[in-house]
């Protein structure tokens, strides 16, 4: 039987088309333990007003724990009736107190305040165990740096040989957007940890129940300052969305990185079997799935983030039940991540690196004119100048395709008179990188307490 929430003023139940297309069940039912949560400190709230008496609270309370372990265990499960998880667990609940008891519950709430909180009591533990699946990445990438510390390799700009840099630079510098990403989590919480329970409809209650009791109860810091705010706003919900999409996209820019490294051409990394996949026709091939599907999961994130800005950007205060379309995205932001982020964590943490590749490419493509033009400055030379005489010994080389460090002497001196043979202690990746010393720089003293700040950055966290 249909068990309405609205019986008295309609004749009839819904058209099935329209129960179809109003049922949240299949997806909101992972709120489930949050409303009941959310029921209890509402239990609390009547009784304090008046509204239940103390047997009345406790078999509210009893009716609410039992439940709680029914939908625990599986025993209690939405019917095809219901339209919500409130819905059910209303039913539920009835079931258990009966319609007397269980009928009072719903006085001073309504579904559109309660399910403003529940998503953010969903979200703000979702969002506890996102942030630790990324710093479980951040650990990898600090341990895979900790393990290379004099490793070198080509660093790029525009995808072309730029300057050379350590491995353990380079890897840090995806470690420190995912810290940065874990920050954002941490700060969205100050945002969500505000409880819209007590806002009503839209108006508020009149029953003179406490919205403060209710938010500490169920672990925020303060109510909501405004009930329409709190039933209609979702900007919370969207800005978690933007760190899920923001966190899909910092892994799938290392990602995209680590399918470049692994390929014949570059051979920077190797894949452990584990992460990665072979093919069904040809049998040589070892293929960076995890990688891949990191970077198509970010085109996901990307477009729940967008869906739901979409859904909000025309809507008038109050609750509109367009507001039902905020969960799918969301809880498809929180499902692809914690099925992501474990296998990143794993693929960076058993990447095996060719450091002697990577060391024989890194000073090649002249990344080490700069090293020259610098050294030029430090004879006093304007670096307007600097530049064109380092520019001048690239075309040299070019012209009879060798290095810079294969320039003679007379070669040297024929382009500028400002370079003498001691030009060539810049003319080695290690005296490049060790050069770039100042903070944040490459140089292996500076990456060493880099390393450092790093990994207590991510314990902090
Ligand atoms: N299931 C709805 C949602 O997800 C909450 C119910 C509010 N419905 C209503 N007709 N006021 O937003």
């Amino acid at each position: 039987a249909h068990l309405s929430l609205w019986g008295g003023r309609f004749a009839g139940g819904p058209a099935d088309a329209l129960a179809a297309l109003s049922k949240s069940t299949p997806f909101d039912w992972r709120l489930a333990r949050y409303d009941i949560a959310g029921s209890r400190a509402h239990a609390r709230v009547l009784h304090r007003a008046g509204l239940l008496d103390d047997a009345e609270l406790a078999g509210m309370l009893d009716a609410l724990d039992r439940l709680d372990a029914d939908v625990a265990s599986g025993a209690f499960a939405p019917a095809p009736d219901d339209e919500d998880v409130h819905t059910a667990l209303e039913r539920g609940l009835i079931e258990r107190a009966g319609a007397h008891l269980g009928g009072k519950l719903r006085a001073g709430r309504s579904r559109n305040d309660q399910i403003a909180t529940l998503v953010r009591l969903y979200l703000r533990d979702s969002a506890r165990d996102l942030a630790a699946g990324v710093l479980d990445v951040v650990d990898a990438l600090v341990a895979q740096a900790a393990a290379h510390p004099d490793a070198v390799m080509p660093g790029r700009t525009h995808m072309q040989h730029a300057q050379p840099v350590l491995l353990a630079h380079h890897l840090l510098a995806h470690a420190w957007p995912l810290l940065r990403d874990v920050q954002r989590w941490v700060d969205w919480d100050v945002r969500a940890a505000v409880s819209p329970y007590g806002s009503g409809a839209l108006a508020g209650s009149s029953l003179g129940l406490d919205p403060d009791a209710v938010a500490a109860d169920l672990g925020f810091a303060a109510a909501v300052e405004n009930s329409i705010d709190g039933t209609a706003a979702r900007d919370v919900v969207a800005e978690f969305a933007f760190v899920a999409a923001m966190t899909g996209v910092d892994l799938s820019r290392l990602s995209e990185e680590v399918i470049v490294w692994a390929t014949k051409e570059f051979g920077f990394v190797r894949l452990d079997d584990a992460y990665s996949t072979g093919s069904s026709i040809m049998p040589q091939k070892k293929n960076p799935d995890v990688a891949e599907l990191a970077r198509g999961k970010a085109g996901r994130l990307i477009g729940d983030l967008a869906g739901l800005l979409a859904t909000l950007k025309g809507l008038p205060l109050a609750y509109n039940r367009d507001l039902q379309e905020d969960k799918e995205p969301v809880f498809d932001g929180v499902d692809t991540l914690e099925l992501l982020l474990p296998a990143v964590a794993g693929m960076v943490a058993t990447l095996t690196f060719d450091t002697e590749r990577m060391a024989a490419l890194a000073p090649q493509g002249f990344s080490l004119a700069t090293d020259v033009a610098e050294w030029l400055v430090r004879q006093g030379v304007p670096f307007r100048e600097a530049h064109e005489v380092a520019g001048a010994c690239v075309r040299e080389c070019e012209g009879q395709g060798k290095e810079l460090w294969d320039l003679t002497d007379a070669e040297l001196a024929a382009i500028s008179s400002h370079l003498t043979p001691a030009v060539r202690e810049v003319l080695t990746v290690e005296g490049s990188i060790a050069s770039r010393d100042g903070h944040g720089g490459t140089a292996p003293v500076r990456v060493v307490e880099q390393l450092a700040r790093a990994a207590d950055r991510a314990g902090t966290l």
